[in-house]
């Protein structure tokens, strides 16, 4: 089966060009004027942007956190994300405490069974660390998984020590893996969330307050000076705060090559979220690490266009208001962390950072697609529109003006931390594989057809 895309305005890894692009048995067969008779399916891409598919880099679908499963599942969370315009992402796998690894993956691979509407892959979230867990890490490699996550927070049940850790990115350093860490001072932020107890300082916007921005920045030292030490990869993920990111800029002016992902929360949201509203609305901006200020923001913005920041994911952790955010009302600590976003990453980049005249179509690609699949190995395959390459694209046109509202999404969240956002340039199409999923933003093909991919080894993007 061929498609050929047409006429659209192509970002390719040289440029943006007026392009047809030929698919054929799900790769791109060819880029350049292509005749109509080679194929009976013609996109007509006059005036869009294409880019290569969105490369996800951060969901948990399917994640129990304190008792409680997110509200979006493989399924409904990747119709969302295909919505949006990304075609592949990569979902935390956990190893519980007890657990093997493969025991772990297993839990996740099940997870995935009733299908799931991209392609998709594994990170390894590792909660503890020990021989057996060092034996196994290279049987994670043949099941392509090339990264892991280890959590400075969360103690006493995500949360491993500065030794774990160290021993961890050794053994990463030996196999060529990277680790990527969530960088805040756990042992801190639980000795301020028993003295806010003690107050009687209860309600949502204590959460932020217990984590306040120093926590990062003073994490983002620890791991990448463990990093170093141990010549391991390594990258910071869901980076929040200005702080933590001139850090980054003085580790690599020191010789380090960390990698940094950023999510769209922290550069469109801040804690003035904590601040208004009822219980509901703050509730749903419970996460970690938490909103920060217009300050943080306005410097992500920058890091994202002088090249700074590599990548964004969204951390799609989605828990329903009612029902489940509202297990905290007596006490913060009991609210589940995380929100939805999987759908609107590549909207929001496009509108914030694109149509604002921030940075290129190009710089775009490289934040939404091109530097994840390098980094995580998945490029040649993807992250390029390039001949031989998956044909997965994102359609975008650009004169939409549209405003976000959650019955326009997909998510199986009762709400959008987004709501009434502003937005310029709409994702219109989606192509899997070389074929049609999406257009002019209406699910045409309702069938899960994603593919587990086996990544190989990360790349270094400097
Ligand atoms: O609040 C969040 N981000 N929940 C998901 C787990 C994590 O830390 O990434
Ligand atoms: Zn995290
Ligand atoms: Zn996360």
């Amino acid at each position: 089966m061929a498609l050929i895309v047409k006429n659209g305005t192509v970002v390719t890894p040289d440029g943006v060009a007026t392009t047809d692009i030929l698919c054929e048995n799900g790769k791109i067969a060819a880029l350049g004027e292509i005749d109509q008779d080679r194929s009976d399916t013609v996109l007509d891409a006059t005036g869009k942007f294409v880019l290569p598919g969105g490369i996800e880099t951060h969901t948990h679908f399917d994640l129990e956190v304190m008792g409680m499963r997110t509200a979006d599942d493989f399924l409904s969370g990747s119709k969302a994300a295909l919505h949006g315009g990304t075609t592949t992402f990569l979902d935390f796998a956990t190893q519980f405490r007890g657990e093997t690894m493969k025991e772990g993956l297993a839990n996740w691979h099940q997870r995935a069974k009733d299908g799931v509407y991209t392609d998709y892959g594994f990170h390894m979230a590792l909660t503890e660390w020990n021989e057996a867990l060092s034996d196994e890490m290279s049987a994670m490699i043949e099941a392509g998984i090339t990264s892991f996550k280890l959590y400075q927070a969360y103690k006493g049940s995500l949360m491993v020590d500065d030794g774990e850790m160290l021993r961890a990115l050794q053994r990463a350093a030996e196999l060529g893996v990277t680790i990527g860490v969530h960088c805040e001072n756990g042992d801190v932020i639980d000795v301020l969330v028993e003295q806010a107890r003690q107050r009687g300082d209860v309600t949502p916007e204590f959460h932020e307050r217990c984590r306040p921005p120093q926590l990062e920045a003073e994490a983002v030292n620890r791991f990448i000076t463990l990093a170093e030490l141990a010549g391991a990869r390594h990258y910071v993920v869901h980076l929040s705060t200005g702080t933590g990111l001139d850090q980054v800029r003085w580790m690599r002016q020191h010789g380090a090559r960390t990698v940094i992902e950023t999510c769209p929360q922290y550069l469109f949201l801040d804690k003035a979220c904590y601040e208004r509203g009822d219980f509901y609305t703050k509730a749903g901006c419970v996460m970690s690490p938490p909103l920060r200020v217009a300050k943080d923001r306005q410097a992500l913005w920058q890091g994202l266009a002088d090249g700074t920041i590599d990548f964004v994911g969204t951390d799609h952790c989605s828990f329903k208001l009612y029902g489940q955010k509202d297990h905290g009302k007596d006490g913060f600590w009991n609210i589940p962390n995380g929100a939805p976003g999987v759908e609107l990453r590549m909207n929001l980049l496009y509108s914030g950072g694109v149509a604002s005249g921030l940075f290129s179509l190009n710089r775009l690609a490289e934040l939404t697609s091109g530097n994840a699949a390098r980094y995580f190995g998945l490029y040649p395959d993807k992250g390029a529109i390039e001949v031989d390459a998956d044909a997965d694209f994102c359609l975008i046109d650009p004169h939409a003006h549209w405003t976000v509202t959650h019955d326009m999404l997909h998510d199986r969240a009762d709400y959008t931390p987004y709501e009434g956002q502003k937005m310029q340039g709409r994702i219109s199409d989606v192509i899997l594989g070389g074929q049609i999923l999406i257009r002019d933003g209406e699910m045409i093909d309702d069938v899960p057809r994603g593919r587990y991919v086996k990544r190989g080894l990360p790349e270094y993007l400097d």
